[in-house]
């Protein structure tokens, strides 16, 4: 059973409830999962809607993280996310993952989590500041500095052996690693399972920037393309990307760095789109080349990664729509791949309990035990 067990190979990935799903979660990670669950490699896959996450920065705000849960949920099932092959599964309602939280506490410290990168950046940009002689910033709440354990929990709790995820959780599957090695250690077992990441293959989507030019396509910088937009939407958000400031006339010659209509084709476009949508250009490497030497119009170049956009756009929408019009069903695959994990992370828990010895209750063995301890 044991060596079985070591030797599947299981999926969990997942995203915080805090707002539709953008193009960025699309190619970082979405068509990834879509790919790895037909590959038909993995034993089992869950994914994880991290609700509880998602409020240790909005915790004054369920209704939003509820809201959010539907729209990330029809999100995952519009991309291809195939309930057959995957669990999908709601955070707050595994209760084991919460007690393997406060277990982990122990075999982290306070130094350690103040080195994650991630979390770093994130503590400012919402202004949470961890000094004690406060100024007038927020203080750091310990629910949102210790997320990172929550999400080694996430992660052990499946046994998961394979993370796909963008390169912002790096430092996240490094802490979950350094645990189980200290859970392992400590307790003298090897019941977790060191997760390896799976990062996306190509450069150009690892980090999809914001049409605005800025680093990370993000809800709170507005600069998104979500995957639910309709048609006007997005034709409207292209036409406003950013391009090149120094390309004023269609003469002039243009870059391609930093210019998100070139960006986003490198992320998005494949040869056949050249055939379908822009016969006169072979690749996107002649599409470059002649913007590179002027001549080629903003225009056009926003016309066609329209095209690209709506060909993969299109029969996501039409996927969002069917799975809207029945959310009772939507309801049960939640339900049901909720209950799934529940069951998956109550072994993982049962044997952790074992090996920390708090599982006083799983047998009554433990009345011999302390008959010999107190009448020694
Ligand atoms: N931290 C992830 C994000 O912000 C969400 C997440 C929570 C996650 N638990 C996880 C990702 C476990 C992978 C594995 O997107």
């Amino acid at each position: 059973m044991l060596a079985k067990d070591c030797k599947k190979k299981i999926i969990l990935t997942g995203d915080r409830p805090t707002g539709k799903l953008h193009l960025g979660h699309y190619v970082g990670s979405l068509q990834r999962r879509v790919a790895l669950q037909n590959s038909g490699e993995y034993d089992e896959i869950y994914i994880l809607i991290a609700d509880d996450q998602a409020l240790t920065d909005n915790w004054d705000n369920p209704q939003k993280i509820r809201d959010n849960m539907i729209e990330v949920a029809l999100d995952y099932l519009s991309v291809g996310i195939d309930p057959a092959k995957c669990h999908i599964c709601v955070q707050s309602n595994i209760p084991a993952l919460h007690a393997l939280t406060f277990y982990y506490m122990n075999l982290v410290t306070t130094q350690r989590l103040s080195r994650n990168p991630t979390v770093k950046a994130e503590m400012a940009m919402r202004g949470f500041s961890n000094s004690e002689s406060n100024d007038n910033q927020a203080g750091l709440p310990a629910g949102f500095f210790t997320y990172p354990v929550s999400q080694a929990a996430d992660i052990t709790a499946f046994k998961a052996t394979t993370v796909p995820v963008g390169e912002d959780q790096e430092p996240m599957i490094e802490q979950t690693r350094e645990i189980v090695r200290k859970f392992n250690s400590t307790y003298k077992n090897d019941i977790l399972v060191e997760p390896e990441i799976l990062l996306p293959e190509l450069q150009s989507q690892r980090r999809l920037p914001g049409t605005d030019g800025k680093a990370k396509m993000s809800k709170s910088l507005g600069n998104c393309i979500f995957l639910s937009d309709d048609e006007k939407t997005v034709k409207q958000k292209v036409m406003g990307m950013y391009t090149d400031p120094l390309h004023v006339n269609v003469s002039d010659p243009g870059h391609v760095e930093g210019n998100m209509v070139f960006t986003y084709l490198d992320a998005f476009c494949r040869p056949d789109h050249f055939a379908r949508f822009l016969p006169e250009y072979e690749n996107l490497d002649a599409l470059k080349d002649h913007y590179r030497a002027g001549g080629l119009g903003d225009v056009k170049c926003k016309k066609f990664l329209i095209k690209v956009l709506e060909d993969m756009l299109a029969p996501i929408r039409a996927e969002r729509a069917r799975w809207a019009a029945d959310l009772p069903a939507v309801y049960r695959i939640l339900k049901e791949g909720t209950e799934a994990a529940v069951q998956t992370t109550n072994r993982t828990l049962a044997e952790v309990t074992a090996a920390m010895k708090v599982n006083y209750f799983a047998d009554e063995s433990i009345i011999e035990e302390w008959d010999r301890w107190i009448h020694q």
